[in-house]
């Protein structure tokens, strides 16, 4: 996908990653970028091809008023997420709620509101941000690992469903980013304007998959060698 061609929608935009995304893709010459966020500052948008809008992704009345604004989306961002940190046995089922109600639900609810608006517009594409505790769990992410697990599996069945409606899916493994989200947890991270520059650099290309730092590519190589290995490893940490 062309990204000066696209008209995006980015979930969770107002921080982290999603905030760095919006950046780029202006930067990059998108012709418009719907940024959503539940809560803005106030300030004006960061440039005239931005529109900020009021999104929270597990509300489906705040969904359905977006479709009815945004109906030129061709390029959609799940981005949103939430985490805690608890092992499984002491999670509490709000906390499962928490994580799955945004990283699984939130998701499905945002394709299944825009694919159909893709479509219309003559196809594009979703972006899925999901993790490499996707593929293997770290025991004090217990119920994070879990919903992004069962998201990634979702985003599985989103692209074989939404291939033939001329709707591309690309799903995102981050390692550790520079956010809010870990900025307690003592690790190498990578900028999320590095991770939103390989995201876009993914769309641009014709990638399925993107593992935008050192961490994630790497142990993704080492997970397709033996993932019983990165099993015990993330099982350690
Ligand atoms: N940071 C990492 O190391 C890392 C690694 C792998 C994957 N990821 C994923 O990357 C994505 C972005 O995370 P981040 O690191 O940028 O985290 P972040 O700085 O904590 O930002 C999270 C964003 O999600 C938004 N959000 C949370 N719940 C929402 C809801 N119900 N509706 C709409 N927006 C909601 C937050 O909005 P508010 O400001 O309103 O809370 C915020 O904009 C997440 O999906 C995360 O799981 C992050």
């Amino acid at each position: 996908m062309k990204i000066n061609q696209s008209v995006a929608l980015v979930t969770g935009s107002n921080r982290g990653i999603g905030k760095a995304i919006v950046e780029s893709l202006v930067a990059n010459g998108a012709k418009k970028v719907y940024a959503a966020a539940r809560t803005w500052d106030g300030k004006k948008p960061m440039n005239d091809r931005v529109i900020h809008v009021e999104l929270d992704v597990t509300d489906q009345k705040q969904i359905d008023a977006l479709v009815g604004k945004a109906g030129d989306v061709n390029l959609l961002v799940n981005n949103a997420g939430v985490v805690d940190f608890v092992d499984i046995i002491n999670a509490s089922e709000e906390q499962f709620q928490r994580n799955f109600s945004v990283n699984l639900f939130g998701m499905w609810k945002m394709a299944k509101a825009f694919a159909p608006i893709i479509e219309k517009n003559t196809g594009g594409a979703m972006v899925n941000i999901l993790s490499i505790l996707s593929f293997a769990s770290m025991p004090v992410f217990s119920v994070y690992n879990a919903s992004k697990a069962a998201a990634w599996s979702m985003c599985l069945s989103l692209r074989a469903t939404l291939k033939d409606k001329g709707i591309r899916v690309l799903n995102v493994f981050p390692g550790p980013v520079d956010t809010d989200m870990i900025s307690a947890v003592d690790i190498a991270k990578t900028s999320p304007k590095d991770v939103a520059n390989s995201i876009l650099a993914g769309l641009e290309s014709e990638k399925e998959d993107v593992f935008p730092d050192p961490m994630s590519e790497s142990v993704y190589d080492a997970w397709k060698k033996d993932h019983k290995q990165i099993e015990k490893q993330f099982a350690s940490m």
